[in-house]
């Protein structure tokens, strides 16, 4: 039979072992508690247990043990410590309290082993996987914000080479209108050289025969007068020429002219029109407005929404053939000439369209749709006005705002 110190020999070479009192004081403690703890036998003994103690221990953790021992139950768990150096150790703890033969409390045994490394272990593993997690987190981040970041470029650069297509595109047009300008003054330039010519030829016919018949003494008034208003039109017609092959010029000086003027000249020019298609014109002064611009040139404008009303009565087949033209101050520094004919009007589909060059819903051989484009170009750039169109009250109204001329 093995002996009783045997086991206990056997016990306390492979463990850490100790003694306390039921108040707590070590009353043995063997060489393995010394060497964890670093405190020699007789700091031990007679001291509280909870000289190893660690103070991270919270004190519930005491009031359980306490409990279980008191209770005659065997504590078991695994403690925090700390060595009298302040270093820290684990050990697996079983402690069981020893009762006298009357079931009393004698004392308590506690049998340790030193779980440090593995606690250590484990520790660090734990750290380890927390800050794999962590990377794995802010790396998942990480992507998610390059992605975001490449996204967006993407979107960035998609959007640029859009605008970028958009700026060449708008390049392209303004090249197209700039040649297209450009070869429409050249153009013209061409034909007033070809007309100046027949022009001066017709002054000198119309000369000849006003000779010719002032020879035969033939005074006749209506030939007088036909004969001046032959030579108006000639008059006009190499005014107008010069105007349009000025258009192109930007460096020509500008005149101070009433609106109505502008209206009595664009007469001038149709009276033979208007007669001949019986259109009845109207022209109400409000007030009569100075501005600064070409005069000569902004009578083309008139007579082009002239020949547009003819040709709109002549479609639409109208009967009392009207324009309504009415001259005003507005806005204060404004002068309004709003046009109207009663020739039908617009389609509304095609309303935004008629200022476009080469839009037209003529024939090829009445419409060239520059007319409007031309006046809308007049307007803005010789007039800095606006011109705009409407339909109302069956036909077309036309509204051109041009700032008055405001002496100095
Ligand atoms: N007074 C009007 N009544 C109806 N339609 C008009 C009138 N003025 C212009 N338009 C429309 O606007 C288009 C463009 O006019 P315009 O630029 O002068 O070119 P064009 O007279 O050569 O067609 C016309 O073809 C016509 O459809
Ligand atoms: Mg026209």
């Amino acid at each position: 039979m093995i002996k009783l110190e045997e086991y206990q020999r056997a016990i306390e070479q492979s463990n850490i072992v100790s003694k306390t009192d039921t108040n707590g004081i070590i009353t043995f403690v063997n060489d393995e508690f010394c060497r964890i703890s670093g405190y020699s036998k007789e700091e031990l003994i007679g001291a509280n247990h909870n000289i190893v103690r660690h103070p991270d221990v919270p004190k519930e953790i005491f009031e359980n043990l306490w409990g279980k021992l008191h209770a005659k139950k065997t504590y078991v768990a695994t403690v925090k410590n700390r060595a009298k150096n302040g270093s820290t150790f684990y050990v697996n703890t079983t402690i069981i309290p020893m009762l006298d033969e009357n079931g009393e409390i004698q004392e308590f045994i506690a049998i340790r082993h030193d779980v440090t490394k593995t606690i250590e272990l484990t520790e660090k593993l734990r750290a380890k996987e927390e800050e794999l997690q962590n990377l794995n987190a802010t790396l998942e981040q990480r992507v998610k914000e390059q992605t975001f970041q490449l996204w967006s470029l993407n979107q960035t650069l998609e959007n640029r080479v859009a605008e970028e297509v958009e700026k060449n595109r708008e390049k392209d047009r303004v090249l197209f209108q700039q040649s297209r300008l450009a070869s429409m003054g050249e153009m013209i330039g061409n034909i007033a050289h070809q007309w100046r010519q027949p022009l001066s030829e017709l002054g000198i016919i119309l000369y000849k025969i006003k000779k010719i018949m002032s020879k035969n003494n033939d005074d006749d008034p209506l030939f007088l007068e036909n004969y001046n208003a032959a030579k108006t039109v000639i008059k006009k017609m190499s005014d107008t020429i010069d105007d349009f092959r000025d258009f192109f010029n930007p460096h020509r000086p500008k005149e101070i002219f009433f609106i109505e003027d502008v209206l009595h000249e664009a007469m001038v020019m149709m009276l033979g029109t208007l007669k001949k298609n019986e259109i009845a014109v109207s022209i109400d002064v409000i007030e009569n407005v100075k501005v600064k611009g070409y005069l000569n040139e902004f009578s083309q404008v008139l007579i082009n929404l002239f020949n547009n009303s003819k040709d709109a009565f002549n479609a639409n087949v109208i009967k009392q053939k009207r324009v309504n033209l009415k001259i005003q101050a507005i806005d204060k520094n404004y002068a309004m000439i709003t046009y109207q004919d009663n020739a039908g009007g617009i389609p509304e589909d095609i309303i935004d369209k008629i200022f476009e060059p080469y839009f037209t819903t003529k024939h090829a051989s009445i419409g060239t749709g520059i007319g409007l484009y031309m006046s809308r170009m007049i307007v803005q750039n010789s007039m800095k006005g606006t011109i705009e169109a409407k339909n109302c009250n069956g036909g077309v109204c036309f509204f051109i705002k041009i700032p008055m001329y405001i002496e100095e």
